[in-house]
């Protein structure tokens, strides 16, 4: 709790910057509010604010500078990094790291993201996918793969209670390390800091960039460190196809001569020029960077090869390899230093409290500035990072909209493309339709396959029904 003497100088800084129409209801509130305000205020980097309010945005790219990134690409003979990847995991170097802190607002659903329905026939919430991925890779590589999970302020409470309803999904509770990330505030569109309520400032989570600092901050790094473990397994809560521990890509990853195995990352072939993902390009020096598809210009994005290939398709699945040692350099310097990312400025619709009203208001438009940083702006701090290209259908299918593109109906879909095309590779006929998906819903649990190949050792049905509902 902040001392009596501690709140005369918060009311005089944020008056100095020109910010102290936040502390408009301060005397209204209950002692107790009052308190938890003040504790809110003195976290608020209000000379970051007032450089990001100055700057007015963000510093433009060199595009002229910027070329497609090189990748390993889809079929390369990789027995190599294979072993070398296993022999990572047997010997328990490796842990997994969602990032779950994000607010989940165009999917529109109740909780925490990874509390949504996921599979395809079963409605497995994605928290329980990874836990059981996990545990299947644990029981094949013969390890424990340790399990972080970023949260954030605002949804960590609900993230925790959900592991506990489920009995930590069958593990180890000292295993599953969850830690929530910071959060910035957000502002109006000149510049002030917003309410919204009286007694609490319009915030929003740091971005999946601050992954970095959270990681420091909550003593993730620490743990990891005194469980010796090397590399984590970085992905979002929002793909139930993930393949959370690849032996091929932490082998590229850890041993390639293309990468200085700090940080790695996935890609996959664009569907077209007009596909709204970021892209792996090379940023300038041979440096990797993900140009966002809305900051890209138009005659990069559609340019093609001699043979009319898209040039920058390497699209980003936010699938990453990233070394502890990586993650503790750039945080060395404490506070300020290293893990500083750039944040990115996104108009959106923020609620505030509207004192004519007397309620906070859920604006129609965009109201306000959200500051966010991004964990792929670490790459460009890496001294040389790997791109591996995978299969879109083997590993995205991603649950970001209520309906459409990236939708829970689309990602049904594509998980019964997988599930399917894995079967047809031993054999079993899988009714398809015209345009080539499967016209079935086929769910394959990761204890039976957590890899196609683990096929040939389950036991399989000759053919699927059209229509039909299948678990293997
Ligand atoms: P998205 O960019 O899809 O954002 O996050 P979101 O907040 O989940 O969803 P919308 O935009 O409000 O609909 C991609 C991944 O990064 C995580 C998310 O939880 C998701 O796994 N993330 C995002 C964080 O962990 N923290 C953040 O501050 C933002």
């Amino acid at each position: 709790m902040l001392s009596a003497e501690t709140e005369p100088r918060i009311a005089e800084a944020f008056s100095k910057h020109g910010q102290s129409q936040v502390l408009r209801h301060i005397d209204a509130l209950p002692s107790r509010g009052r308190a938890e305000f003040l504790a809110q205020l003195a976290e608020v980097d209000l000379a970051l604010i007032a450089r990001l309010v100055a700057a007015g945005g963000e510093a433009k790219m060199d595009y002229s500078r910027i070329a497609p990134a090189p990748y390993v690409a889809l079929g390369a003979s990789n027995a190599d990094a294979r072993a070398h990847g296993e022999s990572l995991l047997r010997a328990g170097k490796v842990a997994a790291f969602t990032v779950a802190g994000g607010q989940g607002t165009r999917l529109g659903w109740r909780g925490p993201k990874g509390t949504y329905p996921a599979t395809v026939v079963t409605g497995k919430p994605l928290f329980r996918v990874f836990a059981e991925q996990i545990a299947a890779a644990e029981k094949r590589y013969g390890c424990a793969i340790p399990w972080y999970i970023m949260t954030s302020p605002l949804n960590d409470a609900d993230t925790r209670a959900f592991f506990k309803d489920n009995n930590w999904f069958g593990r180890n509770p000292a295993d599953t390390f969850l830690f929530p990330q910071g959060t910035m505030p957000s502002i109006t569109f000149d510049g002030k800091l917003m309410l919204e309520t009286p007694g609490s400032l319009a915030v929003n989570p740091d971005g999946h960039g601050g992954a970095i600092r959270a990681l420091h901050h909550s003593g993730a790094l620490e743990d990891m460190q005194a469980r010796g473990i090397a590399h984590m397994s970085y992905f979002q809560v929002d793909n139930p196809l993930v393949k959370i521990v690849d032996p091929v890509f932490l082998g590229l990853h850890a041993q390639s001569a293309h990468s200085s195995g700090e940080m790695s990352s996935k890609m996959v072939a664009k569907r077209d020029a007009a596909e709204k993902v970021g892209v792996f390009c090379d940023v300038g020096g041979g440096k990797t960077g993900v140009v966002e598809y809305s900051d890209m210009p138009a005659e990069l994005t559609g340019s093609v090869d001699a043979k009319g290939a898209l040039r920058f398709n390497a699209g980003s699945i936010a699938i990453h390899a990233i070394a502890l040692a990586f993650m503790e350099r750039l945080t060395a310097g404490g506070e300020g230093t290293g893990f500083a990312l750039p944040f990115h400025r996104a108009k959106k619709k923020v609620p505030y409290w509207c004192d004519a009203q007397m309620k906070t208001v859920e604006p129609a438009e965009p109201n306000a500035i959200k500051f966010e940083a991004f964990v792929f702006d670490a790459l460009a701090l890496t001294a040389k990072s790997l791109v591996m290209e995978t299969a879109r259908v083997e590993e995205f299918a991603p649950i970001k909209n209520a309906s459409g593109d990236d939708s829970p109906a689309s990602s049904h879909q594509i998980q019964s493309n997988r599930n399917g095309a894995w079967l047809e590779k031993f054999g079993v006929r899988v009714p398809r339709r015209a345009n080539g998906d499967v016209d079935a819903r086929i769910e394959i649990l990761a204890e039976t396959a957590l890899e196609a190949e683990d096929l040939a050792e389950a036991e399989l049905p000759k053919q699927i029904a059209a229509g039909a509902e299948v678990v293997i």
